[in-house]
Order: C-alpha cells, then sequence, then structure tokens
C-alpha cells in the first residue's frame, strides 16, 4: 500500500466516523465529502490529482498575507499572484472614482456618498468593494461584537421562474416550494428597516417576471441605494433595456454558463446562446449611444464539469463584448462554483486540471476586465475562519433572515426556513440582528476553536470540513 492510498483510507475513515453529522438535507452524501477530493477516488485518479496538485502549486501559492483576504479574492490571489489583485485594485479605483462624479453630477452628493460606501464598505457580493475590510476584518473576526449593523442586503424579489437550468435548484423543486413575487410594498417593508448603501435583489427565479421589479428599481433610485441584480439576458426586451439604462442600475451580473451554444443551450433549459449574445450586444449598444457609465456589466459562469473546459474560451467570449469602455473599468468575470446538492452532484467539479486554469489565466491577463474565481474548486477554498459573509444577510421571499447566500442552492429552503433567525413581517430586523441566537452564530462563526454553525456545514465557499471533525457541529445555530 503506497502512502497515497493510507492517506486516503485514513481520511475516508475519519471522514465517516463523522456520519452522524451529515447535514440533514443532504439525503446521498455524507459530511466532509463534499469538501474533500479524496472520498471515492481511485489509484489512477489520485495520481493525476497528485500530478495536478504538484503542477499547480506553481500557479496556487498561499502567502500568509492572503489570510487577510475574503473568499473570492482569496482564491483569485492564491492562482493568479498578489500582482493581479494590485492591478484589479487600480482598474477599480480608477473606474469608480469616475463613477461617482457622474453619479454626483446626475443625481447629487447622496448618490456619490451612497456608491462609495457600496466599494469601502460592503463586504461581499455583487458590486462590493469591501476596501474596509482589508485592514479590518481580521479585527472583526477576532471580535465581532465590533461588527457594523448591516447597512447592505439582499433581498429575494422573486421565487417564480420559466427556465429550468440544470444545476438551479428552483428546477429541482418540486410542488413544495411556494413560487411568488416580492410586491412593492413589501419591498418598501424590507428595506424601511435599514439605511442601505447597497442593495443586490435577486433569488431563486427570474426578477424581470415581477411586474413590481421596475418598480423596485425606482424606489432605489429614488433612495438612491447602488442597486446590482442578476439576470440571464434571454428574454429582455427593448422596453426593459430602455428602463434599466434610465435608472442607471449600478450593475448586473449576467449568467452564462458556457462559452459555446453547445455546452450552454443543454444546461440552460429554456434559455438560447445566440440570442443572449445578440442581446448582450444590443443592450452594450444602447449604453454606448446614451454615453452611461452604468450599469457596469459583469458576467458570471456557474463551473460545472460540463462546461469547466471552455473557461479559457469564456474569458475570449466576454472579451469580445468589449472591456473597460464597454463593460465599467470596474467590470467581472467571475468563475464561480456549483453550489452542490443531491441532484446535481454529478456537476461538481473536484478538482481543475492545471492546463484549463493556466490557460484561463493567461487569457485573463491580456483583458482589461477583472477575472474572480469563487469557490470553484474545494481544495482552493479559505477556512471559514477567513469568512465575512455573515456581514451580509440574506433575506428569503417571506422575509425570513439568514446569514448569507452561501446557504442558498442547497435545495434544503425547508431548512433554512425553519432555521431563520427571525422574520422581518414580524420583528424588526435591530431586534433579529441583536437577538441572543444570532450573536451566538456571530461570536463562533470564525473562532476555528468553536463547534461550525449548523448553517455552514456543507458550506461550499469556505472549508469547514476539520474544524466540524475537530470540534464538531452546534446544530442550533
Ligand atoms: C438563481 S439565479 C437567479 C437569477 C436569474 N434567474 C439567472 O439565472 O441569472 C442567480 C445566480 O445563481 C446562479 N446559479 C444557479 N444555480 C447555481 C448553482 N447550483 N450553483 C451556483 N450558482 C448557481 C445562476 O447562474 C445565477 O447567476
Ligand atoms: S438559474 Fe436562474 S433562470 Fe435558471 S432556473 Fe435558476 S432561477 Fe431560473
Ligand atoms: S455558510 Fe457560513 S461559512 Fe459559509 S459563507 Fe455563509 S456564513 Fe460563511
Amino acid at each position: 500500500m503506497n502512502d497515497n492510498e493510507k492517506n486516503y483510507i485514513l481520511r475516508f475513515n475519519k471522514i465517516y466516523s463523522v456520519n452522524e453529522a451529515h447535514p440533514p438535507w443532504r439525503k446521498n452524501l455524507q459530511f466532509g465529502d463534499v469538501n474533500t477530493v479524496w472520498t471515492g477516488l481511485d489509484n489512477s485518479s489520485i495520481d493525476k490529482m497528485e500530478r495536478n496538485n504538484i503542477l499547480k502549486g506553481a500557479i496556487g501559492q498561499h502567502r500568509w498575507w492572503m489570510s487577510l483576504l475574503p473568499g473570492g479574492i482569496y482564491t483569485t490571489t492564491k492562482m493568479f499572484g498578489g500582482k493581479y489583485l494590485l492591478r484589479c485594485a487600480w482598474n477599480m479605483l480608477s473606474a469608480y472614482f469616475k463613477t461617482s462624479l457622474y453619479l454626483n453630477k446626475k443625481y447629487g452628493f447622496d448618490a456619490f456618498k451612497k456608491f462609495l460606501e457600496t466599494k469601502i464598505f460592503v463586504p461581499v457580493g455583487e458590486g462590493a468593494g469591501a476596501a474596509f475590510y482589508f485592514i479590518s476584518s481580521p479585527i472583526i473576526r477576532r471580535f465581532p461584537i465590533l461588527a457594523p449593523f448591516p447597512r447592505w442586503v439582499e433581498i429575494e424579489v422573486t421565487t417564480v421562474c420559466n427556465k429550468k437550468c440544470t444545476h438551479c435548484e428552483h428546477t429541482h423543486w418540486g410542488q413544495t416550494q411556494e413560487q411568488r413575487h416580492l410586491t412593492i410594498e413589501e419591498y418598501k417593508h424590507i428595506i424601511d428597516q435599514f439605511d442601505l448603501t447597497w442593495v443586490h435583489t435577486t433569488g431563486e427565479g427570474s426578477s424581470f417576471l415581477n411586474k413590481d421589479f421596475f418598480k423596485i428599481m425606482a424606489e432605489n433610485r429614488r433612495r438612491n441605494i447602488p442597486h446590482y441584480f442578476v439576470d440571464h439576458f434571454d428574454d429582455l426586451n427593448d422596453e426593459q433595456m430602455e428602463t434599466i439604462l434610465n435608472y442607471d442600475i449600478a450593475g448586473i451580473y449576467i449568467s452564462i454558463d458556457g462559452a459555446s451554444p453547445v455546452t450552454y443551450n443543454p444546461v440552460r433549459i429554456g434559455c438560447d446562446f445566440n440570442r443572449v449574445v445578440k442581446n448582450i450586444r444590443k443592450f452594450i449598444d444602447k449604453k454606448m449611444e446614451k454615453r452611461l457609465l452604468l450599469p457596469e456589466l459583469n458576467f458570471r459562469m456557474v463551473v460545472t464539469n460540463e462546461n469547466v473546459h471552455e473557461m479559457p474560451l469564456f474569458v475570449e467570449l466576454i472579451k469580445s463584448f468589449g472591456g473597460k469602455r464597454e463593460l465599467g473599468g470596474g467590470a467581472r468575470l467571475d468563475f464561480v462554483g456549483v453550489l452542490n446538492f443531491d441532484e446535481n452532484e454529478q456537476k461538481f467539479v473536484h478538482t481543475i486540471s492545471y492546463e484549463i486554469y493556466k490557460e484561463t489565466i493567461d487569457k485573463a491577463k491580456t483583458c482589461d476586465f477583472n477575472v474572480i474565481l469563487s469557490h470553484i474548486e474545494p481544495s482552493q477554498n479559505p477556512p471559514s475562519s477567513q469568512c465575512i459573509c455573515w456581514l451580509e444577510p440574506y433575506i428569503l421571499m417571506g422575509g425570513d433572515v439568514i446569514p448569507c447566500c452561501t446557504v442558498l442552492m442547497s435545495n434544503n429552503r425547508e431548512y433554512l426556513h425553519a432555521n431563520a433567525f427571525g422574520n422581518l413581517f414580524k420583528q424588526s430586523f435591530k431586534d433579529i440582528w441583536n437577538s441572543p441566537r444570532y450573536k451566538e452564530f456571530r461570536r463562533i462563526i470564525n473562532d476555528d476553536s468553536k463547534q461550525v454553525p449548523g448553517f455552514c456545514v456543507n458550506c461550499r465557499a469556505y472549508d469547514n470540513t476539520k474544524r466540524a471533525i475537530r470540534n464538531g457541529i452546534r446544530w442550533d445555530l
């Protein structure tokens, strides 16, 4: 028996010794499977992986100061190097300076201030700059009592969708989930409880199906709250394009899970690659005609076994849409790992080949938008002691408050609703945030010597495996 096999058996036994701790919503997996690359691999794959890891050593170096960085920025810096991080930071700084002046001129000082606050204080998520946390996050993680009262929130504005993307939990919900839209009155009730400097409205559904979505955009514009959302751009019509442009939406993340129709169409069922590309080009033309700086156009590819080989091609696809001028200087291309659950488990990418990384990185360095890698491979994830996602609550349809958006896409909505910290239609957010249970969650989340909160078991963005094996799990949190 060679060392790899011994390691495998040791690891395997360790994982299975905590079988009783598997997350209640996972039927087929045992706890730990998701965050380790060892389980179920035969010798030849272990050899292949060893080779891969050795090669990747050349591009995946951890340095001590990287422990200061949150999730996606950590992985990107590890894989692309510190120089790339500095280049992205500079791109963003110069772009945001211009955009804040543009907003000041068009909407006044309040819009200017809130946009800058988005870039400085919003910790994670679409369009967040998080500048403040590069310095303060070690202190906040050590003393969570210092965590700022959120002025940033993610709100689910619909749970209705007319597509059937094979990797999305919405497709696998069955009849158990209530599918409906958030009304403008409900939306106002939620945002009235915060003094927001950023909002991300999305959810498990397609926002444009909500007839109040334009009212939501208008309300955010009226309050000068920088507004970000995610959409697939498959059925966006001219009128919708014009409205988005008229409201100066801060940023859009366009989901395209492939770089060719052959790969994209079978995954994004109901969408059409060529139509999406046409709509994006049309939208950019309109934005250029009107000489607008906003919205910033970002792109997201959910990396699965079906499309991982197209990562380098995806960089080229986005490059074909334009650069700083067309997309915005802070624009991002996010490669995100598929958030996995029982029904999409076979799509999960355990390890990405050195060759794909290398080609993607080389291509990315020739673009003037910023390429970010977020939880695309479990072995690259930082430990949960580095997480600051909990600073940004997520409001599920119906008002239930959960700690972050990463817990979504685990096809366990019942668990999330049942274990939410509170409901915004029954209590104020202030009371929920200051409740003993939420406080206790914040107290232990970054402390490696403590148990893993139940919400964070099976987190696909941070690695909790070793910690859970060592300290166990607090299912009450
Ligand atoms: C749930 S969708 C809602 C917005 C819109 N319907 C869309 O597809 O862009 C929000 C984002 O989640 C992504 N997504 C869907 N399934 C996912 C999964 N299993 N893991 C990670 N992201 C996923 C989508 O690609 C999209 O970027
Ligand atoms: S990814 Fe978006 S479009 Fe696709 S099924 Fe999910 S919510 Fe609908
Ligand atoms: S599930 Fe927990 S560890 Fe993972 S991102 Fe959310 S708060 Fe952080």
